[in-house]
């Protein structure tokens, strides 16, 4: 994996909202522009209000580039603590957002903070994603 997009994904998971799980999740994801955007997880008292890393990074992604290459996401880095031994791979509902924006040949890279893990593309993470409309 790019070692600059793990840096970024690093740094942003120490930014986490995290204070009912105490799990941090820093995702950053490179658009096919070149532009590396961040997110962290950030919970509420609310627990269903909370939201992922990857919706953070969808949304940062989104506010502040035009349609186009700005917004077609070409490598995602996800980085938290594996959990039994498994890294720790975008939720159902990401694996959606993040299909908005990929395609199924967008490289996953989950890893965690001392660099250890597993790519998979976001097809393998999500074969047949819902789709309403072709490809922006
Ligand atoms: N979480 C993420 O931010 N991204 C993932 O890929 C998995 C889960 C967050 C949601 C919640 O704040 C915490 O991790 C524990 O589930």
């Amino acid at each position: 994996m790019d070692r600059a997009l793990f840096e970024a994904a690093s740094a942003v998971r120490l930014r986490a909202h995290d204070r009912y799980s105490g799990f941090k999740v820093g995702v950053a994801l490179r658009t096919a522009a070149g532009v590396v955007h961040t997110g962290c997880n950030v919970e509420n008292a609310s627990f269903p209000e909370g939201w992922c890393a990857e919706t953070s990074a969808i949304g940062h992604m989104v506010a502040s580039s035009d349609p186009g290459d700005g917004r077609r996401i070409v490598e995602v880095a996800v980085v938290a603590t594996a959990i039994g031994g498994r890294p720790t791979t975008p939720c159902g509902g990401c694996r959606q957002r993040l299909a908005e924006f990929g395609s199924p040949d967008t490289p996953v890279h989950c890893y965690d903070p001392e660099g250890r893990g597993a790519t998979w593309s976001l097809g393998e993470l999500l074969p047949q994603s819902f789709e309403l409309k072709g490809r922006r």
